[in-house]
């Protein structure tokens, strides 16, 4: 029932606010994530959850089989904007064990739209069809291609010209290649390999001002003064003559 879900989000800020008073305050007066999540939409893998952060401490791009393919528009836009505009300092791309669309590319197309989606990760397993081939068991192959997915889509990030240019300009910028196990919940890093030149960000400013006081790094003060405590009605006159 969708009535359920709006008691659920009701529930949930309330208790958000109950424990951070100022939570939602500040997160409506800016954003300023230091990490661009790059995973797949599959439900099982929350980007959030999964690395324990809040609202605000990612920016989160999704899609099919977790892609960065280079004629993307909507990826493109989410990169550049998250790097030029946002300054990330590390983009994590993450696939999964299990993942129903590197499995997809493995067998005969025909799932529609999705298998032209799939098409780069199709041409992956050809490229590595020898190294595919020699694991007999399907499963461990299965994982070996999301594996491969995962570092052929960092490699594409680290050639991708948004990066690259914030690298001459000077922004550091760490590229992770991880995989996720459904199974246990436990990420695993594949140690993408970084291209000549790239320096790493080092650690989280926020990070060094924690272990410098011990206790939590001083948070931007909210902007707002009062919450806005009842939702906005729109009343215009919808698509299909109702009021939305
Ligand atoms: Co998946």
């Amino acid at each position: 029932m969708i009535e359920d879900l709006l008691a659920a989000n009701q529930a949930w800020s309330e208790a958000k606010q109950k424990k951070d008073p100022d939570f939602f305050l500040r997160l409506a007066a800016q954003q300023s994530p230091e990490y661009l999540w790059i995973g797949c939409s599959d439900s099982r893998v929350p980007a959030n959850d999964i690395v324990g952060r809040d609202p605000g401490e990612m920016f989160v791009h999704r899609n099919v089989a977790n892609l960065c393919t280079p004629s993307d528009m909507n990826f493109l836009s989410v990169v550049q904007y998250a790097v030029e505009v946002l300054k990330v300092r590390r983009i994590l791309v993450v696939g999964h064990y299990g993942c129903g669309g590197v499995l997809a590319s493995l067998g005969e197309p025909k799932n529609g739209l999705v298998d032209h989606w799939l098409g780069p990760v199709r041409a992956l397993a050809v490229e590595y069809k020898d190294e595919l081939d020699a694991i007999a068991d399907a499963h461990a192959r299965h994982d070996r291609l999301v594996e491969l997915n995962v570092l052929r889509q960092a490699d594409l990030l680290n050639a991708n010209p948004i990066i690259v240019n914030a690298r001459k300009g000077g922004h550091a910028i760490g590229i992770h290649g991880w995989v996720y196990s459904l199974k246990n919940g436990l990420v695993t890093d594949l140690h993408a390999p970084v291209p000549p030149g790239a320096t790493d960000p080092g650690p989280s400013p926020r990070k060094v001002a924690m272990d410098a006081t011990g206790a939590a790094a001083p948070r931007p003060q909210p902007v707002l003064t009062t919450p806005i405590a009842t939702p906005i009605l729109a009343k215009t006159k919808g698509l299909f003559g109702r009021s939305t």
